[in-house]
């Protein structure tokens, strides 16, 4: 696949890496060049990304762990800049979703999607602060249409993608200063991924929601990497602390109305 971005030597780590949007995301910057690591907690996921990006020319390297624990991250972020001496690039895109309404969730159920998507952007974030280059590094939070539409069955994700936003925009402020940029991309339904099955588990529903879109259809995971690659290139370089949506419109028009069509079904049909 044919691409206008050269990243070149760039040293990109992604979290959450091994599958759906943010493989898309590190198969984009491996195609454009990069040499592009990856971490979750699945070994066998960690295994085939690599493999995956090896093939396509990256010099890859893959770490098993959860972003809950602050020390794995630090660990994996200390051990990869070493070998890769710097990080240019960073993506935290890891997380979690289940659809269910608040009252049927634990205070557990509730926390355990803010540890992973909320702290655990904190967590990987933080970590990385002494490995990105200074000045020159950009970072990017996978964000969700959650963080500024209110969705039922999503209580959870709308308050830790809301909160991820204002990481991001807090982080623009304080990491300005030493030439790093940071900006989420908030992606729309995009097909054949996780999320997606998750929140539109069938057909019907799933052409209410392709009709929801303005542009009528779902989004692919290398449309997010393409968005990704515009954010970190040099044509975005006065860019930092913004939230774009790559999601055909959907975020204008609709989204709410689909996710209550999700929730609340009429009788009967
Ligand atoms: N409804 C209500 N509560 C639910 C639930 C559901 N559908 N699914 C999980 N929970 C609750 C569990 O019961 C548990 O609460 P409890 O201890 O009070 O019983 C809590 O959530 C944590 O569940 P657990 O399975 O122990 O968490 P985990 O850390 O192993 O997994 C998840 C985290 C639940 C987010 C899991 O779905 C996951 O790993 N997701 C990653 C993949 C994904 O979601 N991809 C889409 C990306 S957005
Ligand atoms: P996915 O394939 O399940 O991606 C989630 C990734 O995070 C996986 O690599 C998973 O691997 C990893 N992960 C999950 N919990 C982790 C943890 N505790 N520690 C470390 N890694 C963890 O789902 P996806 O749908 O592509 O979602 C990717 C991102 O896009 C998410 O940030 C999501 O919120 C966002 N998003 C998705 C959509 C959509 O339409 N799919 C729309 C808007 C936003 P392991 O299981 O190996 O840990």
């Amino acid at each position: 696949m044919a691409t206008i971005f050269d990243f070149s030597s760039r040293q990109v780590f992604v979290f959450g890496g091994t599958s759906g949007i943010n493989l898309g995301i590190a198969r984009s910057f491996a195609r454009a060049g990069a040499n592009v690591a990856v971490a979750s907690r699945s070994q066998d996921k960690v295994d085939a990304a690599v493999a995956e990006l090896v093939e396509l020319g990256s010099d890859s390297r893959g770490y098993s762990l959860d972003v809950r624990d602050p020390e794995a991250v630090k660990t994996a972020l200390a051990t990869h800049s070493e070998y890769a001496a710097g990080i240019d690039i960073l993506i935290s895109g890891a997380a979690g979703n289940f659809p269910a309404f608040a009252k049927d969730m634990s205070a557990n159920a509730f926390k355990s999607v803010i540890d992973i998507d909320l702290l655990g952007s904190f967590n990987v974030l933080s970590a990385a602060l002494p490995y990105l280059v200074k000045p020159g590094a950009s970072v990017i939070n996978i964000s969700a249409p959650q963080a500024y539409l209110a969705m039922p069955m999503q209580s959870h994700v709308c308050a830790a993608k809301a909160g991820v936003d204002m990481l991001t925009r807090t982080l623009a402020l304080e990491w300005g200063p030493m030439g790093i940029r940071i900006n989420s991309i908030a992606p729309g339904p995009i097909a054949d991924t996780e999320g997606f099955r998750r929140l539109i588990p069938n057909e019907k529903i799933a052409e209410q929601t392709r009709r929801s879109v303005p542009l009528q259809r779902f989004g692919a995971s290398s449309e997010i990497g393409d968005a990704a690659m515009f954010l970190c290139s040099d044509a975005a370089a006065y860019i930092s602390g913004v939230v774009l949506p790559v999601d055909g419109g959907w975020s204008v028009a609709g989204a709410s109305a689909a996710a209550l069509a999700m929730a609340h079904k009429p009788q009967g049909k």
